[in-house]
């Protein structure tokens, strides 16, 4: 400690004052050890200024408590304002500690200053700019990373982890699929490297099935799995419990979901004067999923939750999911009305989780509709239940006339425990 802050601060007394601190942080004393690193006259040391941000940093762990923990970070922030006094050393160990705790508090914009500071000192180190990137894009600020990609390929144009990024940012941000796809490809060339994501091999294959180029997905599709990165070619959701039982097309009576299936059998036609009865709050898809034609939907409830008043418009229908609570309490899907107009074709596509199976009730126009899910294609029929598990690959043509509506009603996987289905977080 000595050797990191030599002669600090020059005052005699001051310096006591702080060996003092120091002694009392070892102890566990925080409280008197920030009281006393924190004194006004001490504004102008660096070493104060750690001593300070380390007894609150120190007191919020002890105490799980997030106000001082904000206080702790803004206490690093000060001090590494005064960088230009900092050896590199200790502005690494400062800087690190600060991102940690900036990540742990979830405030990721924060990390900025810190990342850009490291960027003047390091120009050479490409980690520090994708690491600026990552913060950025879990802010939700794809903007600022964009800019931040853009600096990292013009220094080093070869680097996987921002071809990868740029890639995501493309196909995310601005549906440009193309220039998306060369980028991923870059990114994960021959299967090494630092990019080999499972979210980027998924990235990539998504953009070429939306761009139509099934072969080719499939092949990054197969790499994947062999990788480990998807639980099979065609099951390629990233947000996985990996014990499930993994079938595409489920029989409904050899779940405990009988009961739920013939409720909504028997009340269809209720159900579908609600669907109809509420056609002015659908909304349409979109993901971009479609390679033509029109897809709305109407959620009533979504991550285990209903849509605040949603259920005065389909009161049959919530009160039926609501008697199995597997379906209405589901925090890993959606119970919603899905209606398709003729002609529409939805490209081949996964949902997020493995966590659910997807029971559909046909309502109107049928005819000449179809559900693909793996390699298997099957019809729905008004009044009737199906199940799936959309996790697998699964691809929709609407080829009859007619707005096709059927209810969606994502259930919780039935090898999931108790304990998981209160646990898991929600998608
Ligand atoms: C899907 O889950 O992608 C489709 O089955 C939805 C729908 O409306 O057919
Ligand atoms: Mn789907």
């Amino acid at each position: 400690i000595e050797d990191d802050w030599p002669g600090e601060p020059a005052d005699q007394y001051w310096r006591q004052q702080l060996d003092q601190a120091e002694e009392e942080l070892r102890q566990g004393e925080w409280s008197a050890a920030s009281r006393r690193a924190g004194a006004a006259q001490l504004a102008g040391s660096a070493r104060a200024r750690w001593l300070l941000a380390r007894a609150v940093d120190a007191e919020a762990e002890a105490r799980r408590d997030n106000r001082l923990l904000t206080r702790a970070i803004t206490a690093y922030l000060d001090l590494l304002k005064m960088n230009e006094r900092l050896t590199d050393h200790k502005l690494l160990q400062v800087a690190h500690r600060t991102l940690d705790r900036i990540r742990f508090r979830g405030n990721y914009l924060s990390a900025e200053p810190v990342y850009r500071l490291l960027i003047r000192r390091f120009p050479d180190v490409p980690g520090y700019y994708n690491n600026l990137t990552i913060s950025f894009l879990m802010a939700n600020r794809a903007d600022l990373a964009e800019q931040v990609l853009k600096d990292t390929l013009k220094k080093w144009p070869d680097d996987r982890v921002a071809l990868a990024h740029h890639g995501f940012v493309l196909k995310t941000q601005h549906n440009r699929l193309e220039e998306a796809v060369e980028a991923f490809q870059k990114a994960l060339q021959n299967d090494t490297g630092p990019a080999t994501e499972s979210r980027f091999y998924y990235h990539l294959g998504d953009s070429l099935l939306l761009l139509g180029r099934y072969e080719e997905a499939h092949e990054v599709h197969k790499r994947g799995a062999a990788m480990g990165h998807f639980l099979s070619p065609s099951q390629r959701s990233l947000y996985n419990v990996e014990r499930l039982k993994s079938r595409p097309w489920w029989n409904i009576e050899q779940t405990p979901y009988t009961k739920l299936a013939r409720a909504l059998e028997k009340s269809w036609k209720e159900i579908l004067k609600e669907g109809e009865a509420a056609k002015a709050l659908y909304e349409k898809e979109k993901e971009g999923l479609k390679e033509r034609g029109e897809w709305s939907q109407l959620d009533l409830f979504v991550r285990g939750q209903e849509i605040p008043n949603r259920c005065k418009r389909a009161p049959v229908t919530c009160s039926i999911v609501r008697s199995e609570v597997a379906a209405s309490g589901c925090r890993r899907g959606q119970i919603k009305f899905s209606a398709m107009e003729a002609g529409t074709h939805v490209r081949p596509h996964v949902g997020p989780t493995n966590c659910r199976l997807r029971m559909h009730l046909g309502l109107s126009n049928t005819k000449d509709t179809y559900l693909r899910v793996d390699k298997e294609t099957r019809q729905w029929q008004v009044g009737k239940t199906f199940m799936f598990d959309d996790s697998f690959e699964h691809e929709v043509w609407h080829n009859g006339t007619g707005t096709r509506l059927v209810l969606i009603v994502d259930v919780w996987h039935p090898d999931l425990t108790p304990a998981e289905r209160r646990s898991l977080p929600p998608i």
